[in-house]
């Protein structure tokens, strides 16, 4: 039986509890939209939102801290979609252009991926794409699995502890990402299963043909040039019957995003001249509004898709 609001809100555990006073503390604005948020989790979800939060208390960080981390995503969106609904473009479309600020500035990037993380529980478009990785993660495979982008390394942790894929290994080109990755993975799988961590660009690196059997990139192809290349070089490391997991966006602007899709069929078509199949996929409008209507009004629309090798 589903429990009432209320009854979840009190049966909140003390980490959410104090994240959710300093958010609105920090940005009153936000309690609608929260309220909303912490009905839509299940209480395993919000077990793992907790568990998260005190993993970061115990790398020293206040819960202060991570709101204003949340809150950072949520106004640099906010500001973001304001200059997209008004130019009909995102801001920048250059590595160069954001890369100092974003990846390489460890200020900055410490808090995104923070803030992300907690996305991943509190926005519902987030957290279904959250859902969707969990539930189509294959549970019995065993063998190698590579994640592009991890970022804040929940997924990548998440695949560790689910899956029996027996080796990991995570490329990001960001310091700080693949530095709170390592935390993460160090204190809830350290020991348990091998994982291998390398900061680079996905598309520099030399990584073995045909040598995986899962490849997961989320919320990537949105922040790079050229996702094409990215798309064939996963097509060529993956084994014939890899498990593909990609996820990216539509019309959802971010001060990182630099490649604009403006179709879920323009990004299917990517994928088919890459070599790759869609085996099922999520394709999840704005809240509250159709695909359609997302469409017209050029309001974010987030996808999902696991993918096989043609
Ligand atoms: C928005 S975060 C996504 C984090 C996580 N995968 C998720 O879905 O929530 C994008 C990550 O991709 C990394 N990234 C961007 N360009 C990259 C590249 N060329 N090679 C490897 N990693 C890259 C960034 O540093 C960042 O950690």
């Amino acid at each position: 039986m589903t429990k009432a609001p209320q009854e979840k809100a009190a049966a909140l555990a003390s980490n959410i509890r104090a994240l959710a006073d300093a958010i609105l503390e920090q940005n009153p604005m936000h309690r609608s939209f929260l309220t909303a948020a912490l009905a839509n989790i299940t209480p395993d979800e919000l077990s793992h939102l907790e568990r998260y939060l005190d993993f970061c208390r115990q790398r020293g960080l206040t819960i202060d801290y991570l709101a204003e981390c949340y809150l950072t995503i949520v106004g640099d969106t906010l500001r973001e979609q304001i200059y997209f609904q008004k130019h009909k473009k995102y801001r920048y479309s250059s590595f160069a252009e954001v890369a100092d600020n974003v990846y390489f500035n460890d200020e900055y990037m410490s808090f995104y991926m923070y803030g992300l993380a907690i996305t991943s529980f509190l926005w519902p478009n987030h957290l279904a794409l959250f859902r969707f990785f969990r539930d189509m993660l294959p549970r019995d495979k065993k063998g190698a699995y590579l994640e592009i982008g991890p970022g804040h390394g929940y997924f990548l942790l998440t695949a560790m502890e689910r899956s029996a894929y027996t080796s990991f290994k995570g490329v990001d080109i960001s310091e700080t990402s693949i530095a709170q990755t390592r935390a993460l993975l160090e204190h809830f799988g350290g020991g348990k299963k091998s994982f291998e961590l390398t900061c680079m660009d996905f598309l520099a690196c030399d990584l073995p043909e045909n040598g995986f059997d899962a490849i997961v990139m989320g919320e990537v192809l949105e922040h790079v040039e050229e996702p094409e290349r990215f798309l064939r070089q996963i097509a060529r490391l993956a084994k014939k019957d890899a498990h593909i997991f990609v996820t990216t966006c539509i019309n959802a602007p971010a001060v990182d995003h630099i490649y604009l899709f403006r179709t879920p069929e323009q990004i299917e078509k990517l994928f088919a001249d890459c070599g790759l199949k869609i085996k099922s996929q999520l394709i999840r409008p704005y809240e509250g509004k159709t695909l359609e209507e997302s469409l017209q009004q050029l309001l974010a629309i987030n996808v999902a898709y696991v993918l096989e090798r043609k």
